[in-house]
């Protein structure tokens, strides 16, 4: 019997509660047919940890998240949090524990489920057959430089301000991560920047050179964003691996997610620094976001937070044959026509967050 898998669940606010209880039936599920086995443990990020404790996340849960092999989380974020100040906001707990795990790479993948491709809101042969996969540099940037803030000039105008900083080493240990998964993909990087009116990105571009030097075998071109966005809708089957910097990751990915249909089928890794014996630290999180408006429903679309799980079995536990079978069965959900609201289709069958719950356990126990 290998180690337990240790991991930290971290449901946070509105449905990341109840799309976390069904990755829970899917981890008791995996122990009971020996697929893996692991070890729970569980804590508050977010509005749930500002009601218990007064801030968005705590040094404990923070020292629990670096103990664990894994970490899994479902969402931040409210409108019941809307007038806390800025610093103790929901988001924040999510960008500490960014920084705090050093999770520099997050991989944010948009593929298109062939069950799904009418659910876009683009053409079915624009969208049909997508597999994009974006990285996106996740401790740095805008959202990190300082200085940063508001400050009141002598004149009584107010200034608001933020620094996009890069470094060597943070551009290439991003561009190295992109290539790495080239390599294994289709072998093309686009490295997406603002060379032509920024600095730092025109020291991104630079640096993203130097790194494909490395990778002979992969293909690298370079956009600017607001061109990449552009191409994103216009025909995203154009792109393999796209990598950029945190902002404008934040917004191609949002972007490229609806490409897919919906924010509730998309998962993501966020990765740090491999150590000398190859662990690294990792969270496992769904890009769709807390949606106070449907939440404790039983509405949610609990399949981008299991697809989380997959990218977790393969990312962190090489346990690549349980995350093929545990993708296999989402997809066979889907071909039976199980749908939730968010996905529904005419004909299909509309179900709530734990009925999508059972039906993808159905065909995992068939697998
Ligand atoms: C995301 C989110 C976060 C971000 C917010 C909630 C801080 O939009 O993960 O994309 O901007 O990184
Ligand atoms: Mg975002």
């Amino acid at each position: 019997m290998t180690a337990k898998k240790k991991v930290m669940l971290l449901p946070g606010d509105g449905i990341g509660q109840e799309v976390t209880a069904q990755v829970r039936r899917i981890i008791a599920w995996m122990e009971e047919a020996g697929v893996a086995s692991f070890e729970l443990s569980e804590g508050l990020i977010g509005g749930a940890s500002i009601d218990a404790h007064g801030v968005p996340l705590t040094d404990e849960t923070v020292a629990a998240c670096l103990a664990a092999d894994a970490v899994l989380m479902g969402a931040v974020g409210g409108p019941k949090w809307d007038n806390v100040p800025f610093d103790k906001k929901p988001e924040r707990g999510l960008l500490r524990i960014r920084k705090d795990m050093g999770l520099f790479a997050n991989l944010r993948p948009a593929i298109v489920f062939e069950e799904l491709a009418e659910a876009s809101t683009l053409k079915r042969d624009v969208v049909a057959g997508l597999d994009i996969m974006i990285v996106r540099e996740l401790t740095g940037g805008i959202y990190f430089g300082q200085p940063r803030g508001i400050e009141t000039l002598e004149n009584g105008d107010r200034k608001g301000f933020n620094t996009l900083v890069y470094t060597t080493p943070e551009i290439r240990r991003i561009g190295k991560v992109a290539f790495d998964l080239a390599v294994k993909r289709g072998k093309r990087v686009t490295s997406v920047d603002k060379a032509n009116v920024l600095e730092s990105t025109i020291l991104w571009r630079e640096e993203m050179e130097v790194v494909a030097k490395e990778y002979p075998d992969v293909a690298l071109s370079h956009l600017y964003v607001d061109n990449a966005a552009m191409q994103l809708v216009r025909n995203p089957k154009q792109f393999d691996v796209m990598v950029t910097t945190n902002m404008f990751g934040d917004i191609l990915s949002d972007c490229a997610a609806m490409l897919t249909g919906s924010l509730g089928m998309l998962p993501s890794a966020s990765l740090g620094a491999a150590d000398a014996n190859g662990k690294r630290n990792a969270l496992y999180e769904p890009v769709h976001g807390s949606a106070p408006d449907i939440a404790g429903q039983d509405l949610a679309n609990p399949l981008a937070m299991i697809l989380s799980l997959a990218m977790m079995l393969r990312y962190s536990f090489d346990l690549d044959a349980a995350a093929d079978r545990l993708e296999n069965a989402v997809k066979a959900t889907l071909a039976e026509g199980i749908r939730t609201g968010d996905i529904m289709q005419p004909g299909a069958t509309k179900v709530g967050t734990k009925g999508m719950g059972d039906a993808v356990l159905k065909h995992l126990a068939n697998a």
